[in-house]
């Protein structure tokens, strides 16, 4: 029997309907794509709408559910596709695509003989934490990284939001003298401190502390987030910066207030750098 995906293109208002509308109609699997900036090379859903994929064992059980939600939703674009046959245990594995940036390579275990022998590699195994090194995020900040620490030998470095850890160590490899790494995913720590292990990087301080739990000033903070946490953050923040504040996971409409809001708290504001829909935004201490 081959597989069959019902793509659904619904109103944000529609999905929860759809979603509820296709899972009654029991299918293998069921996909949410429901805001911007999904994985790379995936259609992401139009402003204002979101996409749900069902995937079916036969194509008539994906027309059956297609009918279905028709009656309820006539507006909903849908197609039906046949899935292409692949190996499902690994496929997913090419997604992940590895990285040069600066002095940097950063990439999964299986392209580590891919790295030109000059570059200082990072092998980052994707597990259950964001930040293999291909996401725009990511790579935007692994520049500001190297291009902060060739200016400033020894520096200083607190790495907000760590994720897999992959700032944090970039940090360690390029000669940083202290690095600390916080993350509010007590999983994400616990894979960044396996990461470090893995990478022979030492003393890199990670842990799931608040930043009123860590002490001192940093020549050099980074904190890839999103938005609207980074606003929060904004107050605990800044008092934390001595050199160079460096924020992403923004996108780029909301570029602007994220600028705003740090520069009221006295950081001077660099000129943004972009790749794609994501914004970093450089600061500096004057
Ligand atoms: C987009 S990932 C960035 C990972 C990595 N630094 C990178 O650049 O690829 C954001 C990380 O921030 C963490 N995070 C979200 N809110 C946070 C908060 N309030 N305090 C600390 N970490 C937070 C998430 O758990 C996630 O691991």
């Amino acid at each position: 029997m081959a597989w069959f995906s019902l793509t659904a293109d619904v109103k944000h208002e529609e999905l929860e309907r759809t979603e509820s509308i296709l899972h009654d109609c029991e299918p293998s699997g069921l996909e949410v794509r429901d805001g911007p900036g999904g994985m790379p090379g995936i259609r992401a859903p139009a402003s204002g709408e979101a996409i749900v994929v069902a995937y079916f064992d036969g194509k008539v059980a994906a027309s059956k559910a297609e009918k279905e939600l028709k009656k309820s939703n006539p507006a909903a674009r849908t197609t039906i596709e046949k899935v292409e046959d692949k190996d499902w245990s690994t496929e997913w594995k090419t997604r992940i695509k590895n990285v040069t940036v600066g002095r940097l390579w950063v990439g999964p275990p299986w392209d580590v003989e891919k790295a030109a022998p000059h570059l200082m590699r990072l092998v980052i195994e994707p597990k259950m934490a964001f930040g293999t090194g291909d996401h725009p995020t990511t790579s935007l900040c692994l520049a500001a990284v190297d291009m902060f620490m060739a200016a400033h030998a020894g520096a200083s470095v607190l790495d907000i939001g760590t994720g897999t850890g992959v700032l944090a160590f970039a940090a360690a490899k390029l000669g940083a003298s202290r690095v600390v790494a916080t993350d509010n995913d007590p999983v994400a720590v616990a894979l960044a401190k396996e990461a470090a292990r893995e990478n022979d990087i030492d003393g890199v301080e990670i842990s799931t502390k608040s930043l009123k739990q860590v002490s001192g000033t940093f020549d050099l903070v980074v904190a890839n987030i999103l938005a609207n946490t980074l606003i929060e953050l904004a107050p605990l923040i800044v008092p934390k910066v001595g050199k160079r504040l460096v924020l992403a996971g923004i996108l780029a409409p909301q570029a602007e207030s994220v600028s705003g809001t740090f520069v009221k708290r006295g950081l001077t504001a660099l000129e943004p750098t972009a790749q794609g829909e994501w914004v970093r935004l450089d600061f500096e201490r004057r």
